[in-house]
């Protein structure tokens, strides 16, 4: 199956990267976010991305004005009727999703396939929400997007071979991605391994074990990570953090998942990391 027009629900931190990585392949890409302001930030947000890639020889002119050609932006969901390939890339909750898959089910052509980028969620109940369940799969990329080489093609019970294949087939020879497959359970392969680690990092931050600079160094340092567990969760955004270990606490109900007060706390205080200027450093 051919896939040349994409869609992008939700121009954020994952959705801007996300629909640039597509637009960069030559892939026409419409990013659908909920007003103009959120449209005009995730263009800055993307265009400035683009120049700096453009700045640092990581794309040529070239490709930086296929990548500005290909993209486009709008507020209506409707605008999607003619793509291949939605991936939604909305907040990290299930009844917002699901309200938006069962759209998309009714805008999207036939053959299209309906992809989520979520993080934790269950990929089958998105599926069920639509009339389409065997062309929903997960496509579960990391942050940034841009330069991140994984994607998480999920698959759920209802997620047909060939929606499957299609969604594999695209990320690796059209966006240059490296692909892994997994079941449809929370957390996936990824984050059913790093968000216990994140959680146990902000835990030993809470009862002052050690400084926050310390933790992050002594990942940095001990085990040759390229960051530190409380500037990942900076840079994922501790809201995702919190809404992603909420989903795994749910799952399995095993407190190696559960949020440490110490997150809930920060979230509820507007602290969401990079995105909000202030997290376990400031931005400002
Ligand atoms: N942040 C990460 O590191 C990361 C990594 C992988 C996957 N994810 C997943 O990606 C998804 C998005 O996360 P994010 O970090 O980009 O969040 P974000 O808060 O940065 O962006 C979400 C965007 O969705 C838009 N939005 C909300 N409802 C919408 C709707 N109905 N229609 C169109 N746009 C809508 C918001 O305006 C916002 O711009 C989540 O499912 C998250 O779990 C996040």
């Amino acid at each position: 199956m051919e896939i040349s027009k994409v869609g992008v629900l939700g121009g954020g931190t994952m959705g801007s990267g996300i629909a640039e990585v597509c637009a960069r392949s030559g892939v026409e890409t419409l990013v659908v976010e909920v007003d103009a302001q959120a449209c005009a930030a995730a263009a800055e947000r993307i265009g400035k991305s683009l120049d700096r890639a453009l700045a640092r020889g990581r794309i040529d002119e070239g490709a930086h004005a296929v990548a500005v050609a290909g993209l486009s932006y709008s507020t209506e969901i409707a605008d999607f009727a003619d793509r291949d390939l939605v991936i939604e890339a909305i907040v990290e909750d299930l009844a917002e999703k699901t309200r938006n898959f069962a759209v998309l089910g009714e805008v999207l052509p036939p053959h299209a396939i309906l992809a989520s980028n979520t993080s934790s969620l269950s990929i089958g109940e998105l599926a069920a929400a639509t009339d389409r369940p065997g062309s929903v799969v997960g496509m579960h990329f990391f942050n940034p997007a841009t330069v991140q080489p994984l994607v998480e093609i999920v698959e759920a019970i209802e997620s047909s071979p060939g929606a499957c294949a299609a969604a594999a087939d695209f990320c690796v020879n059209t966006l240059g991605k490296q692909v892994i497959r997994c079941a449809d359970r929370a957390g996936f392969v990824v984050n059913r391994l790093l968000v216990p680690y994140l959680l146990s990092a902000i835990s030993l931050a809470d009862c002052g074990w050690a400084t926050v600079k310390d933790i992050d160094a002594g990942m940095r340092g001990g085990c040759a990570h390229p960051m530190g567990p409380l500037e990942l969760c900076d840079l994922v955004g501790l809201d995702v953090v919190e809404a992603v270990a909420e989903v795994m606490y749910e799952e399995y109900r095993e407190p190696l998942y559960a949020p440490p007060p110490l997150l809930r706390r920060m979230v509820a205080a507007g602290r969401l990391g990079r995105k909000s200027g202030e997290g376990f450093y400031s931005y400002s």
